[in-house]
Protein backbone atom coordinates (compact mmCIF):
# COMPACT_ATOMS: atom_id res chain seq x y z
CA UNK A 1 0.00 0.00 0.00
CA UNK A 2 2.73 2.46 0.77
CA UNK A 3 4.57 1.49 -2.22
CA UNK A 4 1.52 2.44 -4.38
CA UNK A 5 1.19 5.95 -2.59
CA UNK A 6 4.92 6.91 -2.92
CA UNK A 7 4.43 5.97 -6.69
CA UNK A 8 0.96 8.01 -6.50
CA UNK A 9 0.18 12.05 -7.72
CA UNK A 10 0.60 13.39 -3.72
CA UNK A 11 4.45 12.19 -3.87
CA UNK A 12 6.81 14.82 -5.01
CA UNK A 13 3.94 16.49 -6.80
CA UNK A 14 5.41 18.63 -8.95
CA UNK A 15 7.56 16.35 -11.12
CA UNK A 16 6.20 13.57 -13.76
CA UNK A 17 6.52 10.19 -12.43
CA UNK A 18 9.40 9.70 -14.60
CA UNK A 19 11.17 11.98 -12.88
CA UNK A 20 10.51 11.46 -9.34
CA UNK A 21 12.84 9.87 -6.84
CA UNK A 22 12.03 6.03 -6.47
CA UNK A 23 11.19 5.91 -2.48
CA UNK A 24 12.43 2.24 -2.92
CA UNK A 25 15.91 2.87 -3.57
CA UNK A 26 16.40 5.87 -1.65
CA UNK A 27 19.60 4.16 0.44
CA UNK A 28 20.99 2.26 -2.83
CA UNK A 29 23.63 4.24 -2.61
CA UNK A 30 25.32 2.76 0.47
CA UNK A 31 24.28 -0.65 -0.65
CA UNK A 32 26.07 -3.82 -1.48
CA UNK A 33 26.18 -5.21 -4.77
CA UNK A 34 23.29 -8.19 -3.71
CA UNK A 35 21.17 -5.22 -1.99
CA UNK A 36 21.24 -3.09 -4.92
CA UNK A 37 20.43 -5.98 -7.55
CA UNK A 38 17.40 -6.52 -5.31
CA UNK A 39 16.08 -3.02 -5.02
CA UNK A 40 16.49 -2.53 -8.80
CA UNK A 41 14.51 -5.95 -9.01
CA UNK A 42 11.98 -4.26 -6.66
CA UNK A 43 11.87 -0.73 -9.14
CA UNK A 44 11.58 -2.93 -12.28
CA UNK A 45 8.55 -5.20 -10.65
CA UNK A 46 6.69 -1.96 -10.39
CA UNK A 47 5.94 -2.36 -14.34
CA UNK A 48 3.67 -4.98 -13.82
CA UNK A 49 1.86 -3.56 -10.73
CA UNK A 50 -1.66 -3.31 -11.26
CA UNK A 51 -3.57 -0.13 -11.15
CA UNK A 52 -5.16 0.77 -8.06
CA UNK A 53 -8.68 2.92 -8.22
CA UNK A 54 -6.64 6.51 -7.67
CA UNK A 55 -3.79 5.40 -10.02
CA UNK A 56 -2.96 6.38 -13.85
CA UNK A 57 -3.27 3.65 -16.42
CA UNK A 58 -0.19 0.79 -15.93
CA UNK A 59 0.84 -1.68 -18.54
CA UNK A 60 -1.41 -4.19 -17.93
CA UNK A 61 -4.57 -1.86 -17.77
CA UNK A 62 -7.24 -2.34 -20.17
CA UNK A 63 -7.27 0.77 -22.00
CA UNK A 64 -3.32 0.28 -22.70
CA UNK A 65 -4.18 -3.14 -23.80
CA UNK A 66 -7.08 -1.88 -26.29
CA UNK A 67 -4.91 0.42 -27.60
CA UNK A 68 -2.17 -1.77 -28.24
CA UNK A 69 -4.92 -3.96 -30.26
CA UNK A 70 -5.56 -0.96 -32.53
CA UNK A 71 -2.03 0.14 -32.91
CA UNK A 72 -1.71 -3.67 -34.00
CA UNK A 73 -4.55 -3.56 -36.37
CA UNK A 74 -2.93 -0.47 -38.18
CA UNK A 75 0.20 -2.52 -38.67
CA UNK A 76 -1.74 -4.94 -40.43
CA UNK A 77 -2.97 -2.27 -43.20
CA UNK A 78 0.33 -1.68 -43.83
CA UNK A 79 1.83 -4.89 -44.08
CA UNK A 80 -1.01 -5.43 -46.68
CA UNK A 81 0.25 -2.47 -48.76
CA UNK A 82 4.18 -2.49 -48.17
CA UNK A 83 5.51 -0.56 -51.43
CA UNK A 84 3.28 2.58 -50.30
CA UNK A 85 3.14 2.59 -46.59
CA UNK A 86 5.97 2.32 -43.70
CA UNK A 87 6.25 2.45 -40.09
CA UNK A 88 8.70 4.83 -38.39
CA UNK A 89 9.97 4.36 -34.84
CA UNK A 90 11.52 7.48 -33.37
CA UNK A 91 13.36 8.76 -30.33
CA UNK A 92 16.08 10.25 -28.87
CA UNK A 93 19.07 8.48 -26.84
CA UNK A 94 17.85 5.04 -25.39
CA UNK A 95 14.77 5.45 -27.04
CA UNK A 96 16.25 6.03 -30.53
CA UNK A 97 18.58 3.49 -30.15
CA UNK A 98 15.44 1.23 -29.12
CA UNK A 99 13.52 2.24 -32.17
CA UNK A 100 16.69 1.27 -34.21
CA UNK A 101 16.92 -2.13 -32.53
CA UNK A 102 13.35 -3.08 -32.95
CA UNK A 103 12.89 -1.75 -36.95
CA UNK A 104 15.38 -4.23 -37.61
CA UNK A 105 14.14 -7.02 -35.81
CA UNK A 106 10.60 -6.48 -36.63
CA UNK A 107 12.41 -5.99 -40.50
CA UNK A 108 14.35 -9.59 -40.33
CA UNK A 109 11.02 -10.93 -38.78
CA UNK A 110 8.98 -10.25 -41.73
CA UNK A 111 11.97 -11.17 -44.19
CA UNK A 112 11.68 -14.37 -42.44
CA UNK A 113 8.15 -14.69 -42.55
CA UNK A 114 8.03 -13.94 -46.04
CA UNK A 115 6.61 -9.96 -45.87
CA UNK A 116 8.29 -7.09 -47.19
CA UNK A 117 10.33 -5.27 -44.85
CA UNK A 118 8.17 -1.96 -43.43
CA UNK A 119 10.10 -0.63 -40.90
CA UNK A 120 12.80 2.23 -40.86
CA UNK A 121 13.87 4.28 -37.58
CA UNK A 122 15.33 8.27 -36.84
CA UNK A 123 17.20 8.73 -34.22
CA UNK A 124 18.08 12.31 -32.94
CA UNK A 125 21.54 12.67 -34.04
CA UNK A 126 21.72 10.23 -36.70
CA UNK A 127 23.18 7.16 -36.81
CA UNK A 128 26.49 8.40 -34.22
CA UNK A 129 23.55 8.44 -31.42
CA UNK A 130 23.50 4.48 -31.63
CA UNK A 131 26.47 3.84 -29.30
CA UNK A 132 27.61 7.58 -28.29
CA UNK A 133 26.51 10.43 -26.31
CA UNK A 134 24.61 12.55 -28.58
CA UNK A 135 21.86 14.79 -26.17
CA UNK A 136 22.11 18.10 -28.23
CA UNK A 137 19.83 17.00 -31.04
CA UNK A 138 16.92 15.93 -28.63
CA UNK A 139 16.40 19.93 -28.39
CA UNK A 140 15.84 20.38 -32.47
CA UNK A 141 11.82 19.98 -33.01
CA UNK A 142 12.80 21.08 -36.58
CA UNK A 143 15.27 18.56 -37.38
CA UNK A 144 12.79 15.45 -35.98
CA UNK A 145 10.14 16.37 -38.50
CA UNK A 146 12.71 17.32 -41.26
CA UNK A 147 14.06 13.94 -40.36
CA UNK A 148 10.59 12.10 -40.55
CA UNK A 149 9.96 13.61 -43.78
CA UNK A 150 12.77 12.52 -45.36
CA UNK A 151 12.76 8.96 -44.29
CA UNK A 152 8.88 8.79 -45.21
CA UNK A 153 9.81 10.58 -48.55
CA UNK A 154 6.47 9.61 -51.54
CA UNK A 155 4.85 7.20 -49.12
CA UNK A 156 1.45 7.72 -48.78
CA UNK A 157 0.83 5.76 -45.41
CA UNK A 158 2.38 6.12 -42.61
CA UNK A 159 2.44 4.82 -39.12
CA UNK A 160 5.11 7.16 -36.78
CA UNK A 161 5.35 5.15 -33.13
CA UNK A 162 7.48 8.18 -31.41
CA UNK A 163 9.32 7.10 -27.97
CA UNK A 164 10.18 9.23 -25.50
CA UNK A 165 9.58 8.10 -22.12
CA UNK A 166 9.45 11.06 -20.10
CA UNK A 167 6.74 12.85 -22.58
CA UNK A 168 9.60 15.64 -23.21
CA UNK A 169 12.00 15.05 -26.17
CA UNK A 170 11.06 18.27 -28.39
CA UNK A 171 12.89 15.73 -31.51
CA UNK A 172 9.89 13.72 -31.11
CA UNK A 173 7.55 16.38 -30.66
CA UNK A 174 8.11 18.35 -33.54
CA UNK A 175 7.50 14.82 -35.03
CA UNK A 176 4.59 14.30 -33.59
CA UNK A 177 2.91 18.07 -34.76
CA UNK A 178 4.39 17.09 -38.62
CA UNK A 179 1.67 14.13 -38.16
CA UNK A 180 -0.60 15.73 -37.09
CA UNK A 181 -0.30 18.97 -39.47
CA UNK A 182 -0.33 15.96 -42.52
CA UNK A 183 -3.15 13.28 -41.21
CA UNK A 184 -3.60 12.32 -44.91
CA UNK A 185 -0.53 10.18 -44.99
CA UNK A 186 0.73 10.20 -40.87
CA UNK A 187 -1.42 8.94 -38.16
CA UNK A 188 0.79 9.56 -35.01
CA UNK A 189 1.49 6.97 -32.26
CA UNK A 190 3.60 8.50 -28.85
CA UNK A 191 4.60 5.79 -26.11
CA UNK A 192 6.33 7.31 -22.87
CA UNK A 193 5.59 6.61 -19.30
CA UNK A 194 3.56 10.01 -17.61
CA UNK A 195 -0.03 10.34 -17.49
CA UNK A 196 -0.86 13.03 -20.28
CA UNK A 197 -0.92 15.84 -17.72
CA UNK A 198 2.39 15.35 -16.81
CA UNK A 199 3.68 15.93 -20.21
CA UNK A 200 6.83 18.50 -20.38
CA UNK A 201 5.46 22.07 -20.38
CA UNK A 202 7.95 24.10 -21.91
CA UNK A 203 8.17 25.36 -25.41
CA UNK A 204 10.08 24.21 -28.09
CA UNK A 205 12.83 25.88 -29.00
CA UNK A 206 11.98 28.21 -31.80
CA UNK A 207 8.23 27.64 -31.36
CA UNK A 208 5.33 28.34 -28.92
CA UNK A 209 4.18 24.65 -28.90
CA UNK A 210 4.80 22.64 -25.96
CA UNK A 211 5.37 18.45 -25.80
CA UNK A 212 1.96 19.16 -23.92
CA UNK A 213 -0.06 21.29 -26.20
CA UNK A 214 0.86 18.45 -28.56
CA UNK A 215 -0.47 15.75 -26.41
CA UNK A 216 -3.55 17.29 -25.91
CA UNK A 217 -4.60 17.89 -29.50
CA UNK A 218 -3.35 14.20 -29.77
CA UNK A 219 -6.01 12.79 -27.07
CA UNK A 220 -8.58 14.79 -28.84
CA UNK A 221 -7.52 12.50 -31.98
CA UNK A 222 -7.38 9.46 -30.46
CA UNK A 223 -11.12 9.54 -29.37
CA UNK A 224 -11.36 8.95 -33.25
CA UNK A 225 -8.64 6.53 -33.41
CA UNK A 226 -6.85 8.99 -35.54
CA UNK A 227 -3.76 9.23 -33.21
CA UNK A 228 -2.65 6.87 -30.39
CA UNK A 229 -1.33 7.06 -26.85
CA UNK A 230 0.29 4.76 -25.11
CA UNK A 231 1.43 6.15 -21.61
CA UNK A 232 1.19 3.70 -18.75
CA UNK A 233 2.87 4.61 -15.57
CA UNK A 234 5.75 2.25 -14.50
CA UNK A 235 6.42 4.44 -11.53
CA UNK A 236 9.95 6.19 -10.98
CA UNK A 237 12.80 4.81 -12.08
CA UNK A 238 15.36 3.34 -9.71
CA UNK A 239 18.32 6.31 -10.45
CA UNK A 240 15.63 9.26 -10.68
CA UNK A 241 15.26 10.21 -14.61
CA UNK A 242 16.98 7.22 -16.12
CA UNK A 243 15.00 6.16 -18.35
CA UNK A 244 16.85 3.97 -20.14
CA UNK A 245 15.89 1.32 -17.37
CA UNK A 246 12.22 0.96 -16.97
CA UNK A 247 11.40 2.80 -19.43
CA UNK A 248 13.21 1.44 -21.63
CA UNK A 249 12.35 -2.10 -20.87
CA UNK A 250 8.83 -0.89 -21.42
CA UNK A 251 9.12 0.52 -24.84
CA UNK A 252 10.83 -3.03 -25.59
CA UNK A 253 7.82 -4.93 -24.69
CA UNK A 254 4.80 -2.39 -25.93
CA UNK A 255 6.22 -2.57 -29.47
CA UNK A 256 7.22 -6.29 -29.37
CA UNK A 257 3.52 -7.36 -28.20
CA UNK A 258 1.85 -4.80 -31.06
CA UNK A 259 4.61 -6.04 -33.97
CA UNK A 260 4.08 -9.93 -32.57
CA UNK A 261 0.26 -9.76 -32.61
CA UNK A 262 0.29 -7.83 -36.07
CA UNK A 263 2.64 -10.14 -37.79
CA UNK A 264 0.59 -13.44 -36.37
CA UNK A 265 -1.62 -15.08 -38.74
CA UNK A 266 -3.91 -15.18 -35.86
CA UNK A 267 -6.72 -12.54 -35.08
CA UNK A 268 -5.28 -9.89 -32.37
CA UNK A 269 -7.03 -10.59 -29.13
CA UNK A 270 -7.44 -9.01 -26.08
CA UNK A 271 -6.48 -11.70 -23.86
CA UNK A 272 -3.05 -12.14 -26.48
CA UNK A 273 -1.93 -9.72 -25.91
CA UNK A 274 -2.13 -9.49 -22.22
CA UNK A 275 -0.62 -13.04 -21.95
CA UNK A 276 2.10 -12.06 -23.92
CA UNK A 277 2.50 -8.65 -21.48
CA UNK A 278 2.46 -11.02 -19.03
CA UNK A 279 4.88 -13.40 -20.20
CA UNK A 280 7.29 -10.51 -19.60
CA UNK A 281 6.36 -10.43 -16.33
CA UNK A 282 7.86 -14.14 -16.11
CA UNK A 283 10.35 -13.47 -18.07
CA UNK A 284 11.67 -10.88 -15.69
CA UNK A 285 11.15 -12.87 -12.14
CA UNK A 286 12.88 -15.44 -14.40
CA UNK A 287 16.28 -13.07 -14.60
CA UNK A 288 15.91 -11.78 -11.21
CA UNK A 289 16.30 -15.41 -10.22
CA UNK A 290 19.48 -15.03 -10.50
CA UNK A 291 20.35 -12.40 -8.86
CA UNK A 292 23.18 -13.61 -6.37
CA UNK A 293 24.54 -14.33 -9.36
CA UNK A 294 24.30 -10.78 -10.92
CA UNK A 295 25.39 -9.10 -7.66
CA UNK A 296 28.61 -11.11 -8.20
CA UNK A 297 28.95 -9.74 -11.69
CA UNK A 298 28.07 -5.96 -10.68
CA UNK A 299 30.54 -6.43 -7.93
CA UNK A 300 33.60 -7.16 -10.57
CA UNK A 301 32.22 -4.36 -12.75
CA UNK A 302 32.60 -1.70 -9.84
CA UNK A 303 35.58 -2.80 -8.46
CA UNK A 304 36.69 -2.26 -12.26
CA UNK A 305 35.42 1.34 -12.58
CA UNK A 306 37.14 1.44 -9.17
CA UNK A 307 40.15 1.81 -10.13
CA UNK A 308 39.91 3.40 -13.03
CA UNK A 309 39.88 0.40 -15.38
CA UNK A 310 36.96 -0.93 -17.83
CA UNK A 311 34.18 -3.44 -18.72
CA UNK A 312 33.97 -4.41 -21.89
CA UNK A 313 30.64 -6.36 -23.10
CA UNK A 314 31.51 -9.29 -25.80
CA UNK A 315 28.44 -10.04 -27.19
CA UNK A 316 26.40 -11.84 -30.13
CA UNK A 317 23.51 -10.83 -32.37
CA UNK A 318 21.13 -8.64 -30.42
CA UNK A 319 22.60 -9.87 -27.19
CA UNK A 320 25.39 -8.06 -28.71
CA UNK A 321 23.70 -4.59 -29.65
CA UNK A 322 22.03 -4.52 -25.84
CA UNK A 323 25.69 -4.32 -24.80
CA UNK A 324 26.43 -1.38 -26.83
CA UNK A 325 23.55 0.26 -26.19
CA UNK A 326 24.09 -0.05 -22.34
CA UNK A 327 27.61 1.15 -22.94
CA UNK A 328 26.46 4.32 -24.49
CA UNK A 329 23.75 5.43 -21.83
CA UNK A 330 26.88 5.38 -18.91
CA UNK A 331 28.26 8.94 -20.61
CA UNK A 332 25.63 11.32 -19.50
CA UNK A 333 23.97 9.50 -16.80
CA UNK A 334 27.34 8.91 -14.76
CA UNK A 335 29.32 11.53 -16.28
CA UNK A 336 31.44 8.46 -17.91
CA UNK A 337 34.13 8.51 -20.43
CA UNK A 338 33.32 6.09 -23.56
CA UNK A 339 35.90 3.32 -22.71
CA UNK A 340 34.69 2.46 -18.94
CA UNK A 341 32.13 0.50 -19.90
CA UNK A 342 32.01 -0.40 -24.01
CA UNK A 343 30.35 -2.98 -26.03
CA UNK A 344 31.33 -4.84 -28.82
CA UNK A 345 29.40 -7.32 -31.21
CA UNK A 346 30.08 -10.02 -32.90
CA UNK A 347 30.44 -8.82 -36.94
CA UNK A 348 30.42 -4.86 -36.25
CA UNK A 349 28.42 -3.20 -38.59
CA UNK A 350 27.69 -6.32 -40.62
CA UNK A 351 25.69 -7.27 -37.69
CA UNK A 352 23.88 -4.14 -37.49
CA UNK A 353 22.91 -3.08 -40.81
CA UNK A 354 22.01 0.78 -39.44
CA UNK A 355 21.28 3.28 -42.17
CA UNK A 356 24.99 5.07 -42.45
CA UNK A 357 26.46 1.76 -42.21
CA UNK A 358 30.10 1.74 -41.26
CA UNK A 359 31.03 4.65 -38.49
CA UNK A 360 34.39 3.19 -37.40
CA UNK A 361 36.44 6.34 -39.06
CA UNK A 362 34.71 8.64 -36.90
CA UNK A 363 36.57 7.45 -34.32
CA UNK A 364 37.70 5.01 -31.72
CA UNK A 365 34.43 5.07 -29.74
CA UNK A 366 32.87 4.00 -32.81
CA UNK A 367 34.96 0.87 -33.20
CA UNK A 368 32.56 -2.15 -32.20
CA UNK A 369 33.66 -5.37 -33.54
CA UNK A 370 35.29 -8.18 -31.66
CA UNK A 371 38.02 -7.93 -33.88
CA UNK A 372 38.32 -4.45 -32.90
CA UNK A 373 38.53 -5.40 -29.81
CA UNK A 374 41.32 -8.04 -30.34
CA UNK A 375 42.85 -5.53 -32.07
CA UNK A 376 42.69 -1.70 -29.74
CA UNK A 377 41.53 -3.76 -26.43
CA UNK A 378 42.51 -6.85 -25.65
CA UNK A 379 46.34 -5.95 -25.52
CA UNK A 380 46.10 -3.45 -22.56
CA UNK A 381 43.84 -5.68 -20.51
CA UNK A 382 44.71 -6.39 -17.04
CA UNK A 383 43.26 -8.54 -14.37
CA UNK A 384 41.67 -5.29 -13.47
CA UNK A 385 39.33 -5.38 -16.02
CA UNK A 386 36.29 -7.23 -16.19
CA UNK A 387 35.42 -9.00 -19.37
CA UNK A 388 31.50 -10.17 -19.82
CA UNK A 389 30.56 -12.70 -22.50
CA UNK A 390 26.41 -12.34 -23.73
CA UNK A 391 25.18 -15.33 -26.04
CA UNK A 392 23.04 -17.84 -26.66
CA UNK A 393 22.95 -21.43 -27.89
CA UNK A 394 21.93 -20.07 -31.10
CA UNK A 395 24.95 -18.06 -31.70
CA UNK A 396 28.49 -19.69 -32.49
CA UNK A 397 29.91 -21.23 -29.37
CA UNK A 398 32.91 -22.76 -31.00
CA UNK A 399 33.63 -18.68 -31.43
CA UNK A 400 32.74 -18.06 -27.99
CA UNK A 401 34.98 -20.37 -26.77
CA UNK A 402 38.04 -19.18 -28.90
CA UNK A 403 37.06 -15.68 -27.85
CA UNK A 404 37.50 -16.91 -24.07
CA UNK A 405 40.40 -18.25 -24.60
CA UNK A 406 42.14 -15.13 -25.65
CA UNK A 407 40.52 -13.08 -23.41
CA UNK A 408 41.41 -16.00 -20.34
CA UNK A 409 45.00 -15.06 -21.09
CA UNK A 410 44.81 -12.24 -20.39
CA UNK A 411 42.68 -11.31 -17.25
CA UNK A 412 41.10 -14.54 -14.99
CA UNK A 413 38.10 -11.28 -14.83
CA UNK A 414 35.86 -13.14 -17.50
CA UNK A 415 32.69 -13.85 -16.55
CA UNK A 416 29.60 -14.75 -18.93
CA UNK A 417 25.48 -14.74 -19.65
CA UNK A 418 24.66 -17.74 -20.78
CA UNK A 419 20.86 -18.23 -22.64
CA UNK A 420 19.67 -21.90 -23.04
CA UNK A 421 17.16 -24.09 -24.05
CA UNK A 422 16.20 -26.74 -21.87
CA UNK A 423 18.22 -29.75 -22.42
CA UNK A 424 22.09 -30.66 -22.45
CA UNK A 425 24.98 -28.83 -22.66
CA UNK A 426 27.79 -28.43 -25.66
CA UNK A 427 31.14 -29.97 -24.86
CA UNK A 428 32.65 -26.04 -25.79
CA UNK A 429 29.97 -24.62 -22.96
CA UNK A 430 32.11 -26.82 -20.02
CA UNK A 431 34.86 -25.56 -21.81
CA UNK A 432 33.76 -21.69 -21.27
CA UNK A 433 32.67 -22.11 -18.11
CA UNK A 434 36.22 -23.57 -16.93
CA UNK A 435 37.69 -20.00 -18.51
CA UNK A 436 34.79 -17.90 -16.29
CA UNK A 437 35.59 -16.48 -13.11
CA UNK A 438 31.62 -16.79 -13.04
CA UNK A 439 28.84 -17.98 -15.10
CA UNK A 440 24.92 -16.98 -14.88
CA UNK A 441 23.42 -19.82 -17.04
CA UNK A 442 19.68 -18.74 -18.12
CA UNK A 443 17.53 -21.94 -19.34
CA UNK A 444 14.71 -21.07 -20.47
CA UNK A 445 11.61 -23.59 -21.10
CA UNK A 446 10.41 -23.42 -24.42
CA UNK A 447 8.34 -21.01 -26.38
CA UNK A 448 7.99 -20.03 -29.64
CA UNK A 449 11.16 -18.80 -30.85
CA UNK A 450 10.82 -16.14 -31.65
CA UNK A 451 9.18 -14.73 -28.19
CA UNK A 452 12.22 -16.55 -26.74
CA UNK A 453 14.62 -14.35 -28.17
CA UNK A 454 12.43 -11.52 -26.78
CA UNK A 455 12.18 -12.87 -23.91
CA UNK A 456 16.41 -13.40 -23.83
CA UNK A 457 17.01 -9.52 -24.93
CA UNK A 458 14.64 -8.65 -21.97
CA UNK A 459 16.36 -10.93 -19.79
CA UNK A 460 19.75 -9.40 -20.84
CA UNK A 461 18.70 -5.74 -21.06
CA UNK A 462 17.67 -6.08 -17.06
CA UNK A 463 21.17 -7.72 -16.34
CA UNK A 464 22.88 -4.88 -18.32
CA UNK A 465 20.96 -1.93 -16.70
CA UNK A 466 22.03 -3.30 -13.83
CA UNK A 467 25.51 -4.18 -14.08
CA UNK A 468 26.38 -0.85 -15.06
CA UNK A 469 24.06 0.95 -12.81
CA UNK A 470 25.19 -1.51 -10.30
CA UNK A 471 29.05 -0.62 -10.98
CA UNK A 472 28.42 3.02 -11.07
CA UNK A 473 26.89 3.29 -7.78
CA UNK A 474 29.81 1.05 -6.39
CA UNK A 475 32.05 3.66 -7.62
CA UNK A 476 30.29 6.00 -5.76
CA UNK A 477 28.81 8.45 -8.96
CA UNK A 478 25.25 8.45 -7.23
CA UNK A 479 23.93 10.31 -4.29
CA UNK A 480 21.31 8.57 -2.90
CA UNK A 481 18.80 7.59 -5.76
CA UNK A 482 20.41 10.72 -8.26
CA UNK A 483 22.81 10.76 -10.68
CA UNK A 484 24.99 13.81 -9.23
CA UNK A 485 27.37 13.30 -11.80
CA UNK A 486 25.04 13.34 -15.00
CA UNK A 487 26.15 15.59 -18.28
CA UNK A 488 24.57 18.89 -18.50
CA UNK A 489 24.61 18.44 -22.39
CA UNK A 490 20.67 19.40 -23.46
CA UNK A 491 17.74 21.11 -22.01
CA UNK A 492 15.77 18.50 -20.03
CA UNK A 493 19.18 17.52 -18.40
CA UNK A 494 20.10 21.19 -17.27
CA UNK A 495 16.80 21.63 -16.14
CA UNK A 496 17.12 18.32 -14.28
CA UNK A 497 20.85 19.15 -12.88
CA UNK A 498 19.58 22.61 -11.54
CA UNK A 499 16.22 21.14 -9.48
CA UNK A 500 19.18 18.48 -8.08
CA UNK A 501 21.24 21.28 -6.94
CA UNK A 502 18.19 22.98 -5.65
CA UNK A 503 17.20 19.95 -3.39
CA UNK A 504 20.58 18.96 -2.14
CA UNK A 505 21.76 22.75 -1.01
CA UNK A 506 18.20 23.66 -0.40
CA UNK A 507 19.04 26.64 -1.84
CA UNK A 508 16.63 28.70 -4.00
CA UNK A 509 16.11 28.04 -7.33
CA UNK A 510 17.73 31.36 -9.14
CA UNK A 511 21.02 30.44 -6.58
CA UNK A 512 21.36 26.79 -7.70
CA UNK A 513 20.84 27.58 -11.04
CA UNK A 514 23.25 30.67 -11.32
CA UNK A 515 25.81 27.81 -9.23
CA UNK A 516 25.45 25.44 -12.52
CA UNK A 517 26.27 28.57 -15.00
CA UNK A 518 29.43 29.14 -12.63
CA UNK A 519 30.58 25.77 -12.95
CA UNK A 520 29.88 25.35 -16.82
CA UNK A 521 31.58 28.75 -17.27
CA UNK A 522 34.50 28.25 -14.63
CA UNK A 523 33.79 31.20 -13.62
CA UNK A 524 33.01 32.97 -9.88
CA UNK A 525 31.04 35.69 -10.95
CA UNK A 526 28.75 35.28 -14.20
CA UNK A 527 28.99 38.08 -16.80
CA UNK A 528 26.22 40.42 -18.53
CA UNK A 529 27.38 38.10 -21.49
CA UNK A 530 26.65 34.53 -19.86
CA UNK A 531 23.43 35.77 -18.11
CA UNK A 532 22.33 36.41 -21.53
CA UNK A 533 23.07 33.55 -23.42
CA UNK A 534 20.76 30.94 -24.83
CA UNK A 535 20.23 27.34 -23.26
CA UNK A 536 21.62 26.01 -26.25
CA UNK A 537 24.81 27.84 -25.79
CA UNK A 538 24.86 26.67 -22.23
CA UNK A 539 23.87 23.30 -22.81
CA UNK A 540 26.72 22.76 -25.47
CA UNK A 541 29.27 24.32 -23.34
CA UNK A 542 28.76 21.99 -20.33
CA UNK A 543 29.54 19.08 -23.13
CA UNK A 544 33.18 20.39 -22.85
CA UNK A 545 33.12 20.92 -19.22
CA UNK A 546 33.62 18.00 -16.79
CA UNK A 547 31.90 17.28 -13.34
CA UNK A 548 29.84 20.38 -13.89
CA UNK A 549 27.46 19.52 -11.02
CA UNK A 550 29.62 18.67 -8.11
CA UNK A 551 31.70 21.68 -8.61
CA UNK A 552 28.33 23.33 -8.63
CA UNK A 553 27.08 21.47 -5.77
CA UNK A 554 30.07 21.93 -3.51
CA UNK A 555 30.51 25.78 -4.21
CA UNK A 556 26.66 26.10 -3.14
CA UNK A 557 27.21 23.75 0.23
CA UNK A 558 30.34 25.47 0.95
CA UNK A 559 30.73 29.24 -0.54
CA UNK A 560 33.87 28.56 -2.16
CA UNK A 561 35.41 29.18 -5.67
CA UNK A 562 35.03 27.73 -8.27
CA UNK A 563 38.84 27.18 -8.17
CA UNK A 564 38.84 25.97 -4.51
CA UNK A 565 35.85 23.21 -5.35
CA UNK A 566 37.64 21.90 -8.33
CA UNK A 567 40.72 20.92 -5.72
CA UNK A 568 38.50 19.77 -3.08
CA UNK A 569 36.68 17.30 -5.94
CA UNK A 570 40.54 16.50 -6.90
CA UNK A 571 41.35 15.01 -3.13
CA UNK A 572 37.86 13.02 -3.16
CA UNK A 573 37.42 12.02 -6.43
CA UNK A 574 34.57 9.81 -5.47
CA UNK A 575 31.67 12.10 -5.81
CA UNK A 576 29.39 10.80 -3.47
CA UNK A 577 31.83 11.03 -0.51
CA UNK A 578 32.68 14.44 -2.07
CA UNK A 579 28.96 15.95 -1.82
CA UNK A 580 28.90 13.83 1.94
CA UNK A 581 31.90 15.92 3.19
CA UNK A 582 30.01 19.20 1.99
CA UNK A 583 26.78 18.30 3.42
CA UNK A 584 28.43 17.70 6.78
CA UNK A 585 30.55 20.75 7.35
CA UNK A 586 27.48 22.97 5.01
O1 LIG B 1 18.90 13.35 -22.73
C1 LIG B 1 19.40 12.08 -22.56
C2 LIG B 1 18.30 11.15 -22.22
O2 LIG B 1 17.85 11.43 -20.93
C3 LIG B 1 18.66 9.69 -22.33
O3 LIG B 1 19.18 9.27 -21.15
C4 LIG B 1 17.35 9.09 -22.71
O4 LIG B 1 17.54 7.81 -23.19
C5 LIG B 1 16.90 10.09 -23.70
O5 LIG B 1 17.22 11.31 -23.10
C6 LIG B 1 15.48 10.04 -24.13
O6 LIG B 1 14.57 10.38 -23.14
P1 LIG B 1 13.04 10.29 -23.45
O7 LIG B 1 12.77 8.89 -23.88
O8 LIG B 1 12.35 10.63 -22.18
O9 LIG B 1 12.72 11.29 -24.53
Amino acid sequence: MENIRLQSADYEPTLPVTEKSNPLTRDIDRASASSIVKMLQACDAQMFQEKSQTEYQRLLSEEIVKTLMEVAERVRLILKDPQDSLVVLSGCGTSGRLAFFMASGFNRELQRLNYAPICSYVIAGGDRALFSSQEAPEDDPTLGALRLKKVSEGKKRVLFIGVSCGLSAPFVAGQLDFCLRHPDVYTPVLVGFNPAHQARNEPLPGCTLTFRSVVTRMEELAKTQKAFLINPALGPEAISGSSRMKGGSATKILLEVVFSASFSRTPVTFNGILQHMRSYKKALDFTYSHSEEIAVLTEAAGRSLQCGRQVCYLGWGSLGLLGLIDASECKPTFGADYEDIRGFVSGGYKELGNNEGDLTLMGPEFSISHDDFLDRVLPRLTDDDTVLLLYSDSDDVDEVAKLAHRVREKTPNIHAAYHQTDGGTAAQQDDINKLCSSTINFTWSQETPKRLQHMRELSTKLLLNAVSTGAHILKGKVFKNYMVDLQVTNSKLYRRAARLLQELSSHSESQSEEALLKAIYQVDKLSEDIMTCSLDTHTHTAGKAKKVVPLALVCLLTGCSIKEAETRLEHQPIVREAVEACLKSS
